[in-house]
């Protein structure tokens, strides 16, 4: 997997390359707190066990060694965390700098506060390379990645087309599975992704992993409650569940890094978008349904999965939009698309933990659009 062409990114000024810079730094430093702020949890825990009458205690003593079991599987967590983020320098805009550097700045004081958030998404991130790179992710593959792969084949079969002439974008890439295996059915296939915890995972696995089952990781290690016994806590998952770098692509793979909307610069450039659990990720959907409909050539197609949960609905400093199915259609049909099918209530989950007494499901939507050849030469 090679980083997409970087001529074609957005010209950023001083300022915000120093934002993207500090941004960066942040995200390094979060992988390196993983092991001290995931263990402070359980610490928590044990420092008040220390505190119940000996009775209870003793009724404990099994609990007590799990919390021991769920320490070690967070340390193994951050042995591979610790090999993710060696030589990550090529991942930063600002090439310049040397891992050194940044690893000076990350012992240092100048550097943008650490959030807890950004140290809950290296556990997110964890679940994350279940769903695309282990065993364990097949299901929610098949149900989510299943229905678009199957939908591109109809559109796009070797026997007519050379497939390595097909331009697939896939914004919103993630951990990069759905464009990995585009790419090895034959398709020159470009993840784009504005998440330095995903790029910085994706890059691992594409480039660094050597062989299947490679690593260990404990993804649910940090879900304390439903748990039924408690081995489904620590339960290991190994990943890659294939070899990416001896698996044969076919194709052609690429990822970019940034937003979406600002990366794409041509019109009329890709045969096909694949969004799958993306599009309710924008502060305005209709941005991103413009980008889409502006960068698919005339004749090209957008398949999408996913709900919509709307990602920005709830937070307090983020604006957000949450138009429902009903209000999208029109807009899309406003915006020039040709819907070409839809299918609502199609059963997805998404980073699931499958031994958890709560689980969730969505109703996704299923759709294909189409940029006609006629409103797009009409604009032109
Ligand atoms: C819900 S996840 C889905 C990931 C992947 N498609 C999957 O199905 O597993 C949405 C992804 O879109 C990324 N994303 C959100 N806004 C983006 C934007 N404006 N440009 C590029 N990526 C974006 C997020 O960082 C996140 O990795």
């Amino acid at each position: 997997m090679s980083l997409a062409d970087r001529s074609r990114w957005p010209m950023t000024t001083e300022e915000e390359e120093e934002e993207e810079r500090q941004n960066f730094i942040a995200i390094v430093t979060a992988f390196k707190q993983y092991k001290l702020f995931s263990s402070a949890r359980v610490h928590k825990t044990e420092s008040y066990l220390n505190t119940l009458k000996k009775e209870h205690q003793t009724m404990l003593l099994r609990y007590r060694n799990h919390l021991t079991k769920v320490r070690d599987c967070i340390s193994t967590n951050d042995r591979v965390l610790q090999e993710m983020i060696k030589n990550v320098d090529h991942l930063f805009p600002n090439e310049n700098k040397t891992s050194s550097d940044i690893s000076n700045e990350t012992n240092g004081h100048h550097v943008r506060k650490l959030k807890v958030q950004d140290l809950e998404k290296v556990q997110t991130m964890l679940k994350h390379v279940a769903r695309d790179w282990s065993t364990v992710g097949e299901l929610e593959r098949k149900q989510c990645y299943g229905p678009i792969i199957e939908e591109i084949q109809k559109y796009y079969n070797e026997k007519d087309h050379d497939l390595s002439q097909i331009k697939v974008l896939v914004p919103g890439s993630g951990l990069a599975r759905l464009s990995y295996d585009l790419a090895c059915l034959g398709f020159y296939c470009e993840g784009n992704e504005v998440s330095l915890f995903m790029l910085i995972a994706s890059n691992f696995v594409l480039n660094k992993c050597e062989s299947k089952d490679q690593y260990t990781i404990y993804p649910w290690v940090h879900q304390y409650v439903n748990n039924l016994n408690r081995e489904d806590q620590v339960a290991p998952v190994t990943f890659p569940d294939i070899s990416p770098k001896s698996c044969g692509i076919k194709g052609q793979l690429y990822v970019s890094a940034g937003n979406f909307t600002q990366v794409y610069p041509d019109d009329n450039d890709w045969d096909c978008v694949v969004t799958c659990f993306f599009i309710d990720c924008a502060n305005n959907v209709i941005e991103f349904i413009e980008t889409i409909y502006r960068i698919l050539k005339p004749n090209g197609i957008w398949i999408n999965l996913g709900p919509l949960l709307y990602h920005f609905a709830d937070i307090n400093d983020e604006n957000s939009i949450e138009p429902t199915f009903e209000d999208l259609l029109p807009i899309m049909r406003n915006i020039g698309f040709e819907i070409v099918k839809y299918e609502t209530g199609v059963r997805t989950s998404y980073a699931q933990n499958p031994k958890s007494m709560l689980k969730q499901a969505y109703e996704s939507i299923f759709w294909v659009c189409r940029k006609p050849l006629v409103n797009a030469e009409n604009s032109m």
